[in-house]
Formats: structure tokens, C-alpha cells, sequence
């Protein structure tokens, strides 16, 4: 049997990446999907899902705005009779801009969409998840979060927040069988990282792409839907306040010369 058979599952930031190849593979699964974004693309998913004999349904909302995520929650409960899973994964980079450089006004958005939204959804999703006997959370956090170098000052620190709610939620879920994770990506080719690809690609320098983790590659977005699939099922039915990182080992190490496979070290 399908994991996802006769779950009722919202994905956000849906429309792209990351959150696109997770709703298709949530739906493939056998899973009822609520596809969500701020943008029509939700619907592009949407279509993707049905024209494969799946069932999903699209909502245009902005993640950071309290009345949207419950209007979201309501229309997964009303659609799909409940709420199991909650993918709260729509985020932005913000740009490269350093401390310097980065007004208020643009740290305040970073947060709103990275930090606020998950926690506004894990406050109107786990309620409705715990009266389904239980379920998962999974929040999109990064390996920015987990130490420096992997994006601006702003978005580091939105995504540290992100990996905090997850603890903090995991354990005031206490008793109610709703397990909260961060899911931790490395560099994925999506939407956010387009022009990177892109400009490696044209320049041929696709070999420098993640060249810093040992599988020395970025990672396609399946990559990591799939890890926010096990979260989201029963396989980790004892993962629980955990940041999990996908990324090809690139913070497994301090900065160090790299050893290279079959030559000895010197
Ligand atoms: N791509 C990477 O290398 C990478 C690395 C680490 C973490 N992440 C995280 O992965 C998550 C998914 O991003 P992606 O890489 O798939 O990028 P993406 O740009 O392809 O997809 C993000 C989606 O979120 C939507 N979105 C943005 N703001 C929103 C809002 N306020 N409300 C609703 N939807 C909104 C966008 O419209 C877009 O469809 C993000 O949280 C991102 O920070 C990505």
C-alpha cells in the first residue's frame, strides 16, 4: 500500500522546487494534496498532479500571513475531511546582501516568510493533525541555518530560527503523536538557484557547482522531496525535533583541505 493513501497533506511553496516535486511524489504516493504558493503555479502543480490520476487542489496564498495559513489548513479539513501531514517549505533567499547592507525592512520580510511562516503553520496545522490521532510536520529549514557560508546574514538566521521551531514545537506537541522535523537542504537546483545553474551552464562550469561537499554536485529537488517524504511517514515514526541535513555531506566537516579518493594525503 501507498504511504500516503487516505492522507490529507498540505505542501507550501508548492508551485517550485523543492515543494513542486514533493506534492507530485506526495500524490504518486496515493497522498490528497493541498498544492500552495503566492503565485499561479500552484495550479501548474496542481494540473501535473491530476493529468497523472492524482488528487490534489491549488491555493493561492502568501505563507507569512496568519489568515491565508488558516484558510489553507480549512481548505485541506473541508476538501480532504482532516489533516495529516504539513509540508511548511515556501521560503526566500533575500538576496546575498551582508549585515551591512541588509535595511530592516528586508530582514523583517526574510523572517516573515521563512520564520513566521512555518510557525503559523505548525500553530493551525498540529491542532488538526493531533485530532487525526497524529501525524508530521516537516518545515523547510537549510544548511544555512546550521552554521555560516551558505547564504546572507538574514537568511541564515531565518533558517536557524526555522531548525528552533522545530525542537521547540516537536516537544510542546507533547503527547499528541504530531512529530515536528527541519529538513535542511544543500545547494538544490530549483527556482531560488536558477541563476546559479544557469551561469554555470553557459559558462560550463557546472564541475565548480557544489564542488565544496563530497559528492561535489548540487542536488535535484527529488533529492530532497524524498527525504521530506520519510519525515512526513510513518518510516520515521520515532524522528522527532530533528534538523536533518541533505546535502551532500558538505556539513559533515570543518574547512579543511580536501582529501581526495585513491590519492594518499600529504
Ligand atoms: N534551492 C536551494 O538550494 C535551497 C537550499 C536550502 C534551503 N532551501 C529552501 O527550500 C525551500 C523551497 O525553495 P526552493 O529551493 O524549492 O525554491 P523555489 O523558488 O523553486 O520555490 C519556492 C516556492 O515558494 C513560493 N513562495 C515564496 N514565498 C512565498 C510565500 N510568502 N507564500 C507562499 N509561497 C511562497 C514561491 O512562489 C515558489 O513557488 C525554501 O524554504 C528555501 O529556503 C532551498
Amino acid at each position: 500500500m501507498a504511504r500516503f493513501t487516505n492522507k490529507s497533506i498540505i505542501v507550501t511553496g508548492g508551485g517550485s522546487g523543492i515543494g513542486r516535486a514533493a506534492s507530485i511524489l506526495f500524490a504518486a504516493e496515493g497522498g490528497s494534496v493541498v498544492v500552495a504558493d503566492k503565485t499561479t503555479a500552484a495550479h501548474d502543480t496542481v494540473n501535473a498532479i491530476t493529468d497523472a490520476g492524482g488528487t490534489a487542489v491549488a491555493i493561492e496564498m502568501d505563507a507569512g500571513v496568519e489568515e491565508d495559513v488558516i484558510r489553507t489548513v480549512a481548505l485541506a479539513v473541508d476538501t480532504f475531511g482532516g489533516l495529516d501531514i504539513a509540508f511548511a517549505n515556501a521560503g526566500i533567499s533575500g538576496g546575498m546582501a551582508n549585515i551591512f547592507d541588509t535595511d530592516v525592512a528586508l530582514i523583517a520580510e526574510v523572517l516573515r516568510v521563512n520564520v513566521i511562516g512555518p510557525y503559523l503553520m505548525v500553530k493551525h496545522a498540529a491542532p488538526k493533525i493531533a485530532e487525526r490521532g497524529g501525524g508530521a510536520l516537516v518545515l523547510t529549514a537549510s544548511v544555512a541555518g546550521i552554521r555560516s557560508g551558505a547564504g546572507s546574514p538574514a537568511y541564515s538566521a531565518s533558517k536557524a530560527g526555522v531548525i528552533s521551531l522545530a525542537m521547540t514545537s516537536a516537544q510542546q506537541l507533547s503527547g499528541s503523536n504530531v512529530r515536528v522535523n527541519a529538513l535542511c537542504p544543500g545547494l538544490t537546483e530549483t527556482g531560488m538557484t536558477k541563476p546559479t545553474f544557469d551561469y554555470a551552464r553557459e559558462a560550463g562550469k557546472m564541475d565548480r557547482v557544489g564542488r565544496l561537499n563530497p559528492l561535489r554536485r548540487g542536488a535535484q529537488p527529488e533529492e530532497l522531496a524524498k527525504v521530506a517524504l520519510f519525515l512526513a511517514s510513518d518510516d520515521a515514526s520515532y524522528v522527532n525535533g530533528q534538523a536533518i541535513a541533505v546535502d551532500g555531506g558538505l556539513s559533515s566537516s570543518h574547512p579543511v583541505t580536501k582529501q581526495e579518493y585513491g590519492r594518499t594525503a600529504v
